[in-house]
């Protein structure tokens, strides 16, 4: 009897601390940590089993032959991340929709969470469709569809007679984004491209992304531009999507992230090896939780435009936790190869599965 009694306050006192414990996680900054190596539960799924990594970022078919960046898992300070769990995630999802817009490092992330989907329900159904700039992975089973739209500026280039016109007031590839019930947006790469004296990674980088991502003007309102301060036209180009935010989101529907400014790894200086030209032979992150080299100038940009914004759009503050990964990067084991050296792109599996953690994590406690 007394057993019988005592029971349902066990169960209450259960439920009791399991909130309080999500309450806890919900408080905790999970972009401020730091790497933990030789975690026997990582890497979070097989890169040779995801029958779809993209060769560029497949750094152990192109012949890495490290193994231990593969191993790192990311510790917030303030509390622990939950496991990723893509069982759990389809359900979420079911008869959903969720659209990465960016450049390469979207398809990144993109190809990241397909393979962590993928891995988790390995028996799960799906297909791959593209069309245009648009690629779609259905979980036929769970009507899930991951989206990535290829689209490096977010605003548009437009064929005009006097050439490719950068408009960063115009923001017709909108029309792409609505009625898609979690969106994750990034540009930034693209932005700092320079001329004939580009830097290696942006020719590099220019091997994988489609044409929109070359201009001749910018254009702003009814002034045209040979060339302009890059860091007003980013963000100039972001406060036109903000306000495309603002205009086309509702909020009961629709879920809206910022990927953030993912990091490259191209002088030593800024990790105190100042003898290194590039991210090539680095087999381990910096162990603590700050970056010497400090933040790239775009992440106060784009934190400026976002606390700008009226509707809910959060931002996947990644910068700090990638920088800390310089053994991260392809380097000569990407598309390019050997003559290659590619320190933007992330190896997967990888740095962009702690990024689909987190958003996992920012989902759960939505
Ligand atoms: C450019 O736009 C401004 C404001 O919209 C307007 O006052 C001005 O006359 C326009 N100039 C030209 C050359 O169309
Ligand atoms: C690397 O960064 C340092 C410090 O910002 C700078 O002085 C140096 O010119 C950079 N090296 C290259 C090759 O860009
Ligand atoms: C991110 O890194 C910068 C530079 O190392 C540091 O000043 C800042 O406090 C860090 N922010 C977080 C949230 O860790």
């Amino acid at each position: 009897m007394a057993f019988w009694v005592a029971h349902p306050i066990v169960i209450v006192m259960l439920v009791f601390l399991s909130n309080k414990q999500n309450l806890r996680v919900f408080a905790c900054d999970f972009f401020q940590g730091n790497w933990v190596a030789q975690d026997p539960s990582y890497p979070l799924y097989d890169p040779t089993t995801c029958p779809f990594i993209e060769r560029e970022f497949n750094c152990q078919k192109n012949g890495r032959p490290d193994l231990s960046y593969l191993r790192y898992s990311w510790h917030p300070h303030g509390c622990n991340l939950a496991r990723f769990d893509g069982g759990d995630f389809l359900e979420r999802f079911k008869g959903k929709t969720i659209m990465f817009v960016g450049d390469s490092l979207s398809r990144n992330q993109w190809q990241s969470l397909t393979c962590l989907l993928s891995a988790a329900v390995p028996s799960a159904k799906y297909t791959v469709e593209r069309l245009d700039d648009v690629s779609t992975f259905t979980f036929s089973d769970f009507g899930v569809k991951v989206m990535l739209d290829r689209n490096v500026f977010l605003v548009d280039v437009v064929m005009e007679k006097i050439g490719r016109v950068l408009k960063l007031d115009s923001i017709q590839s909108g029309k792409h984004w609505k009625g898609i019930d979690m969106l994750i947006f990034n540009t930034w790469h693209w932005w700092n491209r320079r001329g004939p004296s580009q830097p290696l990674f942006f020719q590099y980088i220019a091997i994988s992304e489609s044409l929109h991502c070359r201009w001749d003007y910018i254009q702003v309102g009814n002034q045209t531009y040979k060339d302009m301060d890059r860091m007003a036209a980013f963000q100039k180009a972001l406060t036109t999507w903000a306000g495309w935010v603002d205009s086309n989101i509702d909020p009961a529907r629709t879920m809206v992230f910022f990927q953030g400014i993912s990091p490259s790894h191209y002088n030593g200086t800024d990790w105190n090896e100042p003898q290194k030209k590039s991210c090539l032979g680095q087999q381990q992150p910096l162990l603590g939780s700050t970056y010497p080299g400090g933040l790239p100038p775009a992440v106060a940009v784009l934190k400026g435009v976002l606390s700008k914004i009226k509707k809910p759009v959060t931002l996947l503050d990644i910068t700090n936790l990638s920088l800390l990964r310089k053994d991260g990067h392809p380097s000569i084991y990407g598309l390019g190869g050997r003559t290659g050296m590619d320190c933007s792109h992330w190896c997967l599996s990888g740095v962009p599965d702690t990024w689909n953690q987190i958003l996992y994590n920012i989902v759960l406690n939505h």
